[in-house]
């Protein structure tokens, strides 16, 4: 495995590498923009772009741009079976393979599938929270709530034991987890493998179950396609999008929301109880959340080909390093770009991406985040941040705090 882990993320820019920089990357972005929108780090062996046409060109163009890491020059390919189950998923190839893999789970991420599963989803984010709000006036929003919420929910999805979440979000951590400064590469590779061996074993065995007793769950339409004649999926295949299933959903959603507090916290008074009263205007305030505090800051590519942007020569085999974090910044794009403003209209974020990996799990992350606030707010009057350092997320690409402790008044 290259020491760059299977998305080519882990190296986090030398300039944003202490706490205060990651936390707000947005200022270094601004100067990347105007300095050097397409640069080549060395200290990475990457390239990074930073304006937001060319985030989704890269994002977008995918003869010029591969998904797939096994194209970069310094992929070095994992020495046992099992080990690279993550690269066999749709994130990591380009079509016509990967139409063939999304289509396997297309249809259970529609807006209209997941509608009727809302009133469920308000009752499990409103049972965390009822176990959270109390009297005292504090709560973890991460702990109490955005965690374990979204874990809950896949887990039912796929269709594997809730009770088991606390083993699903180590393993989604430790996948989306950077190197940490005093882990070599060959430690940190060592952690990313031994995590999806553990993963891989847990899948097996439920694959196994459902062979002999198909459900109405994600596992099974999973199983299926395994099992059909011509084989739609590999087994390596089955194993590594159940991977994808659980780990693409968590972190991100639980910064999504955690994210939206923090800049509810840090708006006008009269906004909540406009949130409160409009679930479209809440709706408005995700996405302006998903743009001004992306979850996932920057995705990764592989030229294809040799390609030349803004005067820079790219060859084919080089990476690329999409900065959507930067992209959802520029204002040649966003009017008042540093701005949150939650009633933003039209908003062509790429939170979610762009084109043909636009993200898969977009209406379910959607949904929990309006769900999952709207139950908050149903519950706490003016909330504010407390004045504990805020510790960002252990990861090089997606974006939010650890934990975060607010004071609020019960309604
Ligand atoms: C792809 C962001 C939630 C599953 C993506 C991509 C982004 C993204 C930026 C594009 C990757 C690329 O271009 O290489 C987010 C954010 C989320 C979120 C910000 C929450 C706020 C979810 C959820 C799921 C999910 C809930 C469902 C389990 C996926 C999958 C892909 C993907 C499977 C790969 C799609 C493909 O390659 O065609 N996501 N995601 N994501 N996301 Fe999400």
């Amino acid at each position: 495995m290259s020491s760059a882990g299977p998305s080519g993320l882990q190296a986090v820019p030398r300039a944003l590498r202490d706490r205060e920089s990651w936390l707000e990357p947005f200022d270094w972005y601004r100067r990347m923009r105007e300095e050097a929108p397409v640069r080549y780090d060395a200290d990475r062996q990457t390239w990074d772009v930073f304006l937001y046409e060319d985030v989704k060109r890269v994002l977008n163009d995918d003869e010029t741009f591969s998904a797939d890491p096994r194209e970069a020059d310094d992929f070095v390919e994992p020495e046992e079976p099992g080990e690279g189950l993550i690269l066999d998923t749709m994130l990591f190839k380009d079509p016509p393979r990967h139409d063939e893999l999304r289509g396997v789970v297309d249809e259970w991420f529609q807006p209209r599938r997941l509608r009727d599963r809302e009133p469920h989803f308000r009752d499990l984010a409103g049972e965390l929270l009822d176990d959270a709000v109390g009297a005292e006036g504090r709560m973890d929003v991460v702990g109490d709530l955005a965690s374990p919420f979204p874990v809950t929910v896949i887990a039912e999805l796929l269709g594997v034991p809730p009770s088991d979440r606390d083993r699903f979000k180590t393993w989604s951590d430790a996948l989306v987890a950077a190197a940490s400064d005093d882990e070599g590469a060959e430690a940190y590779a060592d952690r990313q493998r031994q995590t999806q061996m553990e993963m891989a074993q847990y899948f097996l065995e439920m694959i196994e179950s459902r062979r002999e007793e198909p459900r109405d769950d994600l596992l099974s339409v999973i199983v299926t396609a395994e099992s059909e004649g011509g084989g739609r999926l590999s087994r390596e295949e089955a194993l590594g999008m159940c991977i994808l299933l659980l780990v693409a959903g968590n972190i991100t959603t639980t910064n999504l929301v955690a994210n939206a507090v923090r800049c509810f916290a840090d708006a006008d008074a009269d906004l909540l109880d406009e949130l409160r009263a409009d679930d479209r205007a809440l709706e408005r305030a995700v996405e302006e959340v998903l743009r001004y505090r992306s979850p996932v800051q920057a995705m990764s590519r592989v030229a294809a080909e040799p390609v030349t942007m803004r005067g820079e020569t790219i060859e084919a085999g080089d990476r690329v390093i999409a900065w959507i974090g930067s992209a959802n910044r520029d204002d040649c794009q966003f009017a008042s770009a540093e701005t949150f403003r939650p009633d933003r209209s039209p908003n062509q974020h790429l939170g979610f991406g762009h084109g043909t990996h636009y993200c898969l799990g977009a209406p379910l992350a959607r949904l929990e985040a309006k769900v999952g606030l709207s139950e908050l707010l149903d519950r706490v009057e003016r909330l504010r941040l407390t004045d504990e350092p805020l510790q960002p997320t252990r990861s090089s690409f997606v974006y939010g705090v650890e934990s975060l402790p607010i004071r609020y008044d019960e309604r």
